[in-house]
């Protein structure tokens, strides 16, 4: 969408992942949805050194809303969990330099329960513009596939009649793809910031390969529609969550970047360990997840475990490389390959190893690199031109 916005992938925090609908304040005061999660977290991604990292929005998702919208039909924050309501949270998530994003949904309920924005698209698009806000994730629960294509264009229409500029973010072609129809990506960049094809994200491997698989046959060929201003989003990180081992959150963590995915923690902020952390705040990767060229990684090959991505990156002739060893037992793998098996011309790169941001040395496109993965890990790394 060429709104001015998201011209490298939108980097933040979403809570649905990890805290999903759990709206039991009574018994659960720190950890269910309401004012006080969203402004702790806040707190954290400055004081923690995520905003200056490069995450910047901090996102509401499903069941923020009080069950019934007001007597002039206008949606409203839970008035016990949200007491002083969204616009009052906007402006304390500015006074920390970040961004405010909400969530709803295109069809007559959320899939929380909650009033959807079947028949009140244009009132909900002015409420999110008078509180501040500066995204919306737009869910497609209880409502008909067939109508997005028509649906979400006039949902995009009304953001941007309000004047206020917000990041829109679809999940249009995921209920598409779900019900078997073939999204239009082209359509789907056009009014979309960002768009998910694929289901939710879950804390487990299983979860994440079923996503990397997804990606690497990449029907419709969809990579191709990402760039500034419109990217493919592969949902949430859940780097620092219980069910991902160190080396599955390096994969999710660098994967993501290499797709130019945007990056949405899922996490808790106050109980992160340092590793997850020091991962999810990687220098290397981050750049090139908003490499301002915005390409998506392709796969490039699978073989056996192994599977090759490459991303090519704004710098002339250089690319990032990533190698998965998808498999879960056993011992590392070797992966041995010539630069020119990727496509790579020459005459001769630097290669650098992300993770440990170390040189390897110099290759020229006949000569074999080669690595060693460990199960379910991920070797990443930069190939710039050797003049
Ligand atoms: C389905 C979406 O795909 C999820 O990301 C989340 O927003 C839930 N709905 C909320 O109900």
């Amino acid at each position: 969408l060429d709104n001015g916005l998201a011209r490298t992938p939108p980097m933040g925090w979403l809570s649905w992942e990890r805290f999903r609908c759990n709206i039991d304040c009574k018994n659960d005061p720190d950890n269910c949805i309401s004012e006080n999660l969203y402004m702790k977290m806040a707190d954290l991604m400055v004081s923690e050194g995520f905003k200056d990292a490069g995450y910047q929005f901090v996102n509401i998702d499903d069941c923020w809303m009080a069950k019934e919208r007001d007597s002039k039909g206008r949606l409203q924050a839970d008035p016990d969990r949200f007491p002083h309501g969204i616009k009052a949270l906007a402006d304390y998530i500015h006074s920390k330099g970040l961004k405010l994003g909400i969530y709803e949904d295109f069809g007559t309920e959320t899939c929380g329960g909650y009033p959807g924005s079947e028949y009140y698209m244009q009132s909900d698009a002015n409420s999110f513009a008078e509180w501040d806000v500066d995204m919306l994730k737009f869910d497609g629960c209880n409502s008909d596939p067939k109508d997005m294509d028509t649906g979400y264009p006039v949902m995009s229409q009304f953001l941007n009649l309000t004047g206020h500029k917000m990041v829109f973010s679809c999940e249009w072609p995921l209920y598409q793809v779900v019900t078997k129809q073939k999204p239009n990506y082209a359509a789907i960049r056009n009014a979309c910031n960002l768009w998910r094809n694929y289901g939710d994200v879950q804390d487990g491997w299983d979860s994440i390969v079923s996503i990397i698989d997804f990606y690497g046959k990449d029907e419709g060929n969809f990579s191709g529609f990402a760039g500034p201003g419109g990217w493919n989003d592969p949902d949430m990180l859940v780097v620092g969550d219980f069910g991902l081992s160190y080396n599955q959150q390096k994969t999710q963590m660098a994967l993501w970047s290499l797709w130019s995915a945007p990056l949405f923690m899922s996490t808790d902020l106050r109980t992160i360990d340092n590793a997850s952390k020091a991962l999810l705040q990687h220098p290397g990767l981050i750049a090139i997840n908003q490499d301002p060229l915005g390409a998506q990684a392709v796969r490039l090959y699978q073989i056996s475990s192994l599977g090759v991505w490459l991303k090519p990156l704004a710098k002339t002739g250089s690319y990032a490389i990533g190698i998965v060893n998808r498999d879960d037992q056993g011992m590392p793998r070797t992966a041995k390959l010539q630069l020119k098996q990727l496509g790579l011309p020459g005459p001769s790169y630097n290669i650098s190893d992300v993770f440990e941001n170390k040189p390897l040395g110099v290759y020229t496109s006949n000569d074999m690199f080669s690595v060693s993965i460990d199960p379910t890990s991920i070797f990443v790394g930069l190939a710039i031109p050797s003049s």
